[in-house]
């Protein structure tokens, strides 16, 4: 039973859909070339908050692929939007999952690119630490929130975002750009942007793809009010898109 989409959720952002996933990656992927391309030009540098999971792993090693010779590698900074309390070779790292894709297949300078440190021994050690290095990375005074050229989420079945779980302590999160997050149903910490964070980015995209997140679409743009994590992510100066497959949008009636 398809669903219509509230304005209130259109008015927030943008859905760019797709036929499928290997559509969704490929106009994914000349987005953030285009955007990197843009911001280097204008800044010198293009700053790029990467996602974990499954979704985006394709997307990873397109970029990787078919961008090997176009991306300027060396003049993007690849910062992670969260991660699991693991070490970096275990099987759930996101950064394990991004080097595997990318970061090993192409010419990424290693001072480049910013993995979490600590994560397995310290989860709290470990935030405060990313904040320092993303402050360092990005030149700005200690108690600045750094501002993304582009970051890129996926989306969860329960409407979580990076690791903003719902009914977890990180939710409701001022100050700080980055923390250790318990979420109880993994009974374990992970380590994830804050919505100050994510909100101060210039451009904020949510790659989603699957029939698997065709419920949790319905819900998010057919709600009238704010229920998920997911809906909190709304960049102050910046904007936010939604990239997505016809699978994960075939709840909603959505216009031609
Ligand atoms: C993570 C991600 C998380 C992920 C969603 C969707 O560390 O797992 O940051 O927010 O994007 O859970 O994951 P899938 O792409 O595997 O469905």
């Amino acid at each position: 039973m398809k669903t219509n989409v509230t304005e209130a959720a259109l008015k927030e952002s943008q859905l760019v859909v797709f036929g499928d996933s290997k559509a969704l990656v490929s106009a994914l992927a000349l987005k953030i070339f285009e955007e990197s391309e843009q911001a280097i030009k204008e800044r010198g540098v293009f700053t790029l908050s990467l996602s974990g999971g499954s979704t985006p792993k394709a997307l990873y090693e397109h970029l990787a692929s078919k961008y090997k010779e176009k991306l300027q590698w060396s003049k993007i900074l690849f910062f992670l939007g969260d991660e699991r309390c693991v070490a970096h070779d275990d099987k759930d790292s996101n950064f394990k999952m991004i080097t595997t894709a990318m970061f090993s297949q192409a010419a990424v300078p290693p001072t480049n690119i910013f993995p979490t440190v600590d994560q397995d021994t310290d989860p709290e050690l470990s935030a405060s630490k990313y904040h320092k290095t993303m402050i360092d990375a990005f030149k700005v005074p200690i108690n600045t929130v750094p501002v993304f050229d582009f970051v890129l989420l996926g989306l969860g079945p329960d409407g979580h975002t990076a690791s903003l779980f719902p009914e977890s302590k990180a939710l409701t999160e001022e100050k700080h750009t980055f923390v250790a997050n318990w979420v109880e149903k993994f009974n374990s910490y992970r380590l994830t942007s804050t919505f100050p964070l994510l909100n101060a980015a210039r451009h904020v995209v949510f790659l989603v793809s699957g029939d698997g997140k065709a419920e949790i679409m319905k819900s998010i743009f057919s709600a009238s009010e704010v229920k998920y994590p997911a809906q909190k992510v709304k960049p102050i100066s910046g904007k936010v898109e939604w990239y997505v497959d016809k699978p994960a949008v075939a709840l909603l009636n959505l216009k031609a």
